[in-house]
């Protein structure tokens, strides 16, 4: 009788790969045997997921049908040429990339969230996991808008260098070095210098103006909430390694209940509330407090008067582990006990009965 699941890494070299192998090490996830996947530059290098070392191996010389689950975290190209063979061999994806994630037919979920909406409609074997930064922040806005129904959100984030990827890491380990001792370095990951510095730009940008990640937290966001909130990002790359911050104003329909605007966060599964401002030091989470940690991070949450019914408060929150590879785990545990054959959530859909 087989007992656990066979899972497979994509982009298990990288920096969501190797966090999601940590994690389902950790979490003590249901396995029975488990592949790594990368490129060819970095074919047969062994990554470990707890005391297993795994050699990587090629896409293409994996037997998909065997597989049961398949987290990919390689890129858009990756999962555009991949996924949904994958699906079709019936083995189910769970995608980091944001290939899929406005595909009608494709659940974009938050397991704390939208659950629900992995089981509305015939399977299409794939499902997204959100923007690093759309998880921690729709987190908030889902309890918030039950509360007093949105009228806009403005938020700024400020993005670490991990989530532009491994290569974006060592870009400002060694241009931080470089700095230092030579004062001169090329950037090659980034527009512009990151060391010492700040880039409002996050992707590139379209005609209008706006970056690529500023429209993915858009579009995501109104996707997940199923409501056209009205909504202004501007996304911000900032020198730090791991943890993406972001500063948030809301403005609802009506007042908040004005003494227990902090129990709203405080009641939400997977925030934790630090704001501490009566202590002579004053405590807020920042970006090195959260890395490592699975909980989305609330601090400074105040009125804003500058508004009718305006509130203001920040959010910090490890990108690679709740920003990424720890939901993606987190909707694989649901999907098992919901349904532990799996069979509910393998592709049934049929792209030829549609045509
Ligand atoms: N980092 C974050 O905070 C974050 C958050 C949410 C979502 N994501 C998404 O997750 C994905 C991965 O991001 P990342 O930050 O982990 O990138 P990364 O550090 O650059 O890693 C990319 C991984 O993909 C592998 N890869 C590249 N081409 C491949 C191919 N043809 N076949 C198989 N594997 C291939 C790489 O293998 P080699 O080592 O062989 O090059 C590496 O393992 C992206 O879509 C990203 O948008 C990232």
């Amino acid at each position: 009788m087989k007992s656990g699941y066979n899972v497979a890494v994509v982009g298990a070299t990288g920096n969501a790969g190797m966090v999601t192998l940590r994690i389902l090490s950790e979490r003590e996830f249901p396995l029975r045997d488990i592949v790594a996947i990368a490129s060819t530059r970095t074919l047969g290098r062994v990554v470990s997921c707890g005391n297993r070392a795994l050699k990587t191996q090629k896409i293409s010389d994996i037997n998909w049908s065997d597989i049961d689950l398949a987290f990919f975290c390689a890129g858009e190209g990756v999962s555009s040429k991949n996924a949904e063979i994958v699906a079709d061999r019936g083995c189910i994806v769970i995608d980091k990339s944001s290939y899929f994630r406005q595909h009608p037919k494709v659940p974009l979920i938050i397991p704390e969230i939208n659950l629900d909406t992995l089981e509305k409609g015939a399977s299409y074997g794939i499902v997204s996991t959100p923007n690093c930064v759309v998880t921690p922040l729709v987190m908030t806005l889902k309890a918030l808008s039950e509360v007093a129904s949105l009228k806009r959100v403005v938020v700024s984030t400020y993005q670490s260098v991990s989530g532009a990827g491994r290569r974006a890491i060592d870009e400002l380990y060694n241009q931080s070095k470089e700095i230092m001792t030579t004062r001169s370095s090329r950037p090659e990951v980034f527009s512009k210098q990151i060391a010492f510095n700040i880039l409002p730009q996050v992707g590139n940008f379209y005609e209008s103006g706006i970056s690529e990640e500023e429209e993915k937290i858009t579009c995501e966001t109104r996707k997940i909430l199923m409501a056209d909130v009205k909504i202004a990002v501007t996304c911000v790359r900032v020198p730090v390694f791991i943890g993406h911050s972001m500063s948030v104003a809301c403005e609802f329909s009506k007042a908040l209940p004005t003494k227990n605007i902090r129990n709203i966060f405080e009641k939400i599964e997977g925030v934790i509330v630090i704001d501490r401002r009566g202590e002579e030091s004053g405590y807020v989470a920042t970006p090195i407090d959260v890395q490592g940690e699975d909980a989305v991070f609330v601090s400074r949450i105040r009125k804003d008067t500058s508004v009718k019914n305006g509130l203001l408060y920040w959010i910090a929150c490890d990108n690679l582990r709740k920003g990424a590879a720890l939901n993606s785990v987190q909707i694989a545990e649901s999907m098992i006990k919901i349904d532990p054959s799996l069979s509910k959530f393998r592709k049934t859909y049929s792209r030829t009965k549609e045509a």
